[in-house]
């Protein structure tokens, strides 16, 4: 079964406690839990990481390379200044979906830049948590897409 890679950035293992008014209550796990039964109901498998380290996302991307079929990153703050990540990204031969909680085009001024969209095939932000089935959803119709 191929496989899908899910990214966490630093921080994100706090939802649930970390800014209900802006993240909801949902933890992590239930997150993943949510993205995973939707992957598999595409016949899809999906690994998740979590990492508050920059160099951990790295190696979690360096290590899809060639054996994931495509990432849906949530960066956290990384994906403000973390060009480092998104070389890693632009390594990578697959699809690439950027995913947001929240809406960071409607919050302070620095976080509406992002150096990683650059690098993804697209962005899903502003659903909250009902944007981590879809992330997997469109990752997969670009899989699916590029090997049809
Ligand atoms: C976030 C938005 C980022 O600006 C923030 O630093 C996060 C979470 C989101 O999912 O809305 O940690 O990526």
């Amino acid at each position: 079964m191929a496989t899908l890679l899910l990214l966490s950035g630093p921080n994100l293992n706090l939802l649930g406690d970390r800014e209900p008014e802006i993240y909801g209550t949902t933890t992590l796990a239930d997150l993943v839990a949510s993205a995973r039964s939707t992957a598999e109901q595409l016949g899809f498998d999906l690994e998740h990481v979590q990492s508050n380290a920059e160099g951990g996302l790295i190696d979690a991307i360096h290590n899809a390379r060639h054996r994931c079929v495509a990432i849906v990153i949530n960066p956290g703050a990384f994906t403000h200044y973390s060009y480092a990540i998104a070389d890693a990204l632009a390594s990578f031969d697959g699809p690439i979906v950027e995913l947001h909680l929240s809406n960071t085009h409607r919050r302070e001024p620095w976080r509406h830049r992002s150096v990683i969209t650059p690098v993804a095939t697209g962005v899903i932000m502003g659903f909250g948590g009902d944007g981590y089935p879809i992330a997997v959803q469109v990752a997969v119709a670009k899989v699916l897409e590029a090997t049809s």
